[in-house]
């Protein structure tokens, strides 16, 4: 049996549902984009998977974030354009959420727009970036600044690709889940809360419960015009915290759900201060992100920085830097306006714990 969230499968059967869809569709050329780690890694597993006797024509993408960019564009444009890519080929986009955002819009741009179908292999791509048609990359300092809204014609979840996924990859997706039940209400929060992370048997079913929520929202407002908004939980300064991170020599780079684990942090004391979120919740959501993720420290210039990139983030409107904020679990309000010195205070509360 498969099941199906909108146009996302999983299960065994969602591959044959798949194969038939491409016998189905003749498109004349298969493109496969992978990147390094998804080419050793998942490709294999792919076409076992698959089963078709097709011809599929590999694009290889270096691995990383600092790729999802123009110039990696250019190159799948134009190795498409060199290997004959017409209005009826399909795009497989096989990897994390790098490539499902870049291949996504290079298929999205490319001749007006090719067909094309995400295989997350990341937890983070599975449950966030493969689902609901955001597609894009970097550009200049802000993260996902150059983008379309197209939805693929299907997403097809393949747990068993999590199985030589790297921990810290793992427990970076996980940002997203605690983001969705947080946002969706207290008993989804509460199961997670109660998760010890990872290798448990209910993990497989909350990462499928973490994409219903997602699909509900973006089915209701595709192009986030007011439910949608409230994905962005934590997202405006974890955004700013990645940029910094990524941008500032000195720092280790953070992977993205990192980052939003501390921005998930700082929005829901913001969250306690501006809209009365129960002190107790606060203090769970806090410990159990940090039991999670590694504490990262953050001196007065750094977090100048971070409150100067705020500017950049795509949610705002007029000037002003808004923020998803929640009166309590499952209570998310969108375009809340705060303070610089909230914001401060928020950093000063993450640094306390
Ligand atoms: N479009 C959206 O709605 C949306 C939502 C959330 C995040 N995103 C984007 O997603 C990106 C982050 O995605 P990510 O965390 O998946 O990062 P990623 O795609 O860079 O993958 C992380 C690492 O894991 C490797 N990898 C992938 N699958 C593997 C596997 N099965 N086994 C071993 N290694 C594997 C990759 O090569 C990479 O090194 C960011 O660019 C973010 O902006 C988009
Ligand atoms: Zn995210």
């Amino acid at each position: 049996m498969f099941q199906k969230e909108g146009l996302v499968f999983r299960n065994e059967n969602s591959w044959a549902i798949l194969a038939s869809h491409i016998e189905k569709a003749k498109y004349s050329n298969v493109f496969v984009i992978v990147d390094e780690n998804s080419e050793i890694h998942c490709l294999p597993r792919f076409y076992d998977k698959i089963g078709l006797n097709q011809e599929w024509k590999v694009l290889q993408v270096p691995s990383g974030e600092k790729y999802k960019n123009i110039d990696s564009c250019i190159r799948l444009w134009k190795q498409l354009s060199d290997k004959g890519a017409d209005q009826n080929s399909l795009i497989i986009n096989l990897g994390g959420g790098m490539i499902t955002d870049l291949g996504g819009f290079v298929a999205s741009t490319f001749k007006r727009g090719l067909a094309f179908v995400n295989i997350p292999t990341t937890l983070l791509a599975m449950v966030d970036a493969s689902i609901g048609g955001k597609n894009g990359i970097d550009f200049g300092l802000a993260k996902n600044q150059i983008g379309t809204i197209n939805l693929p014609q299907m997403v097809v979840v393949e747990n068993s690709f999590l199985e030589t996924l790297p921990k810290r990859q793992l427990v970076s997706g996980m940002a997203e889940m605690l983001k969705h039940s947080l946002i969706h209400n207290s008993d989804s929060w509460d199961k997670i809360y109660a998760l010890e992370p990872l290798n448990k048997p209910g993990f497989e079913e909350l990462i499928w419960e973490s994409i219903a929520i997602k699909n509900e929202i973006v089915a209701q407002d595709p192009l986030e015009t007011n439910l949608r908004k409230t994905l962005n939980y934590g997202h405006t300064l974890g955004h700013a915290i990645e940029s910094h991170c990524m941008d500032n020599s000195e720092r280790e780079p953070l992977l993205h759900g990192e980052a939003i684990a501390i921005g998930i942090i700082l929005a829901t004391y913001i969250s306690n201060r501006l809209l009365d979120f129960p002190e107790k919740k606060l203090t769970e959501v806090s410990m159990k992100i940090l039991s999670i993720f590694p504490k990262q420290n953050f001196n007065q210039n750094e977090i100048e920085n971070i409150v100067n990139l705020l500017v950049f983030d795509k949610k705002n409107r007029n000037g002003k830097v808004l923020f998803v904020l929640m009166q309590d679990i499952g209570k998310p309000k969108t375009d809340c306006v705060v303070s610089n010195a909230l914001i401060y205070s928020a950093f000063d509360f993450y640094k306390k714990l």
